[in-house]
């Protein structure tokens, strides 16, 4: 791979623009100036390089965590508030890189976004039912009615088949743990209301068994290595 194809495939802009930011001197490698577009390069794991003194790691394919704040949209051409893609940097947009599946403007938390395609599909297709575990705060006290019927399951507005909590639980008098299967539309919202109590905030803790870094701060966002992609393909630990 050529210096200038890596920083098109990272993001950086056309290719002609991506020649100009190399012919520039603006890129380095291990702290060297390379101001050959069309050096050859050998693209290992691990590889970093710097342009305008940020540096970044090559990846192949994006796998991103944001800890999403309140009052932001998923989507990239948002209706009502800014875009979650505000708080990344332009590069990732412009490699394609989408949100996993959608939260709320008003959910909180994890949100993963990537630029592969069959990632975000398998963590998205309703046939693979990967685990998302919320926190909610409701309006009403919580009993243990609503708690029964949330983990029986259901029955929400125009659906045919009853909606079960994997698992439902109290951890205190206003907020209580579900973890869900599906992705519908305000689905937590919605299944909380049908159990008979409103929810007031929503917060994403995990996907599959990839728990929000208790390190990432309101608005940051963070790669995601082997071992964290390992950790989305498991089941999480819902035990009270
Ligand atoms: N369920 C909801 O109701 N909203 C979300 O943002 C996510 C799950």
């Amino acid at each position: 791979m050529d210096l200038e194809t890596l920083l098109f495939s990272q993001g950086f802009g056309s290719r002609r623009q991506c020649r100009g930011i190399v012919a520039e001197g603006r890129v380095r490698i291990a702290g060297v100036v390379r101001d050959d577009p069309h050096a050859d390069l050998s693209v290992t794991p691990g590889l970093e390089f710097e342009v305008d003194d940020h540096l970044w790691p090559y990846r192949e394919k994006a796998y991103i965590a944001l800890n999403k704040p309140a009052g932001y949209e998923c989507s990239r051409d948002p209706q009502h508030h800014l875009s979650v893609f505000h708080l990344l940097p332009p590069q990732f947009v412009e490699r394609g890189v989408q949100s996993v599946g959608r939260l709320d403007q008003d959910t909180t938390g994890l949100l993963l976004l990537s630029d592969d395609g069959a990632f975000v599909h398998a963590f998205t297709s309703p046939k693979r039912k990967v685990p998302k575990v919320y926190l909610a705060t409701v309006r009403h006290p919580l009993d243990d009615a609503q708690l029964s019927k949330l983990r029986e399951g259901v029955l929400l507005h125009g659906e045919s088949k009853p909606s079960v909590a994997l698992a439902a639980v109290r951890r205190d008098e206003w907020l209580v743990e579900l973890t869900v299967l599906e992705g519908k539309y305000h689905q937590v919202k919605r299944m909380v209301a049908a159990a008979g109590n409103r929810v007031e905030k929503l917060h994403r803790e995990r996907v599959g068994g990839y728990a929000l870094p208790g390190t990432l701060a309101e608005g940051a966002w963070r790669w995601l290595d082997e071992a964290d992609l390992a950790a989305l393909r498991r089941e999480p630990d819902t035990t009270p």
